[in-house]
């Protein structure tokens, strides 16, 4: 399986457009050393030709044009997305879609709590009716799933805790399947990449299925709980916004020492985050505990 990373930041994007923050304006500037990225998506493969995309980011348009492996050449018009995966209904993972409407309907598979705000609060499915069309499938709690794209992967649909977006009719009342994880598994390899942008809390059946992969890529958020408070950014915890920061003793570092032999990448990296900043010491903890940071154009191949 071939995992492009397209967009490695949170929502906002690093720097984000309204930001001044040590980390954004030394981006701007050159000041700190850290590159910039788009927000949150990936990209997966069993052969690297037919991709399913994971979470439709706002910046999918120079996503696409960064990774020409998505571009299917051979048609005049056509691109090589065959299917479209989203963990959850948040503004940074779903508003893509409305940038892919110049053709064929697209294939998206979501859970009904996503596909309902995706219908409701934000409603891009109706919107795009108007265009497209969108093809839906239901992503069932708990179930495996093959798309047609990749018959050989099998995507584990994961329920995980959080909350629904602000503008879900239910916000205030969390839903199995408002965020999910996926476990993909590569049936030629047995090779396992656990996917989860968002992750508030560890419990027992994610962390045995983090033992399981041979590729994390996971929340990479926030480094401490009240960053966004102390840097004065805004005025929630990470926790509050459904994200485990890395630093702390119970923080996702603390979690993924106790995972041996997997690949672990951070990733959906937010702009207050000191690790952005490859010179840091928090950089430097990460690399000391052998967890590595996505970055835009980053790939990986797993292999046998
Ligand atoms: C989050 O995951 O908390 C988001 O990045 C917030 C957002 O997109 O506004
Ligand atoms: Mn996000
Ligand atoms: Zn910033």
């Amino acid at each position: 399986m071939k995992i492009l990373v397209l967009g490695s930041a949170a929502g906002g994007g690093f720097p984000q457009w309204n930001c001044h923050c040590f980390n954004c304006a030394g981006v701007r500037d050159g000041s700190i050393n850290a590159k910039p990225r788009t927000q949150s998506s990936i990209a997966i493969s069993q052969d690297g030709e037919r991709w399913i995309l994971i979470n439709a980011s706002p910046d999918i348009r120079a996503q696409l044009a960064q990774n020409p492996e998505l571009r299917s050449p051979q048609k005049k018009r056509g691109s090589a997305i065959e299917a479209i995966f989203l963990v959850d209904a948040q503004i940074d993972h779903s508003s893509g879609l409305l940038f892919l409407r110049e053709g064929e309907p697209l294939n998206v598979y979501c859970t009904k709590s996503v596909h309902d705000d995706l219908s409701t609060g934000l409603p891009l499915f109706n919107v795009l009716n108007y265009f497209c069309g969108v093809n839906y499938t239901e992503l069932k709690l708990d179930s495996s799933m093959i798309v047609e794209a990749a018959p050989n992967l099998e995507f584990a649909i994961i329920p995980i805790e959080g909350k629904a977006p602000p503008y879900s009719p239910h916000r205030n009342d969390p839903h199995p399947g408002d965020n999910i994880a996926l476990l993909i598994k590569d049936n030629r390899t047995q090779k396992k990449l656990f996917y989860s942008p968002g992750l508030a809390t560890i419990d027992s059946h994610v962390m045995s299925l983090l033992k399981q992969a041979d590729c994390i890529l996971v929340d990479g958020t926030f480094w401490t709980e009240d960053e966004m408070i102390t840097q004065k950014l805004g005025v929630k915890t990470a926790s509050e916004m459904g994200h485990l920061p890395q630093s702390g003793d119970d923080g996702m570092i603390t979690v993924l020492n106790k995972v041996k032999d997997a690949r672990k990448v951070l990733i959906h990296i937010n702009n207050s985050n000191p690790i952005l900043d490859e010179d840091s010491r928090a950089r430097q903890v990460l690399n000391d505990a052998g967890i590595e940071v996505a970055y835009d154009g980053m790939q990986i191949d797993l292999l046998s």
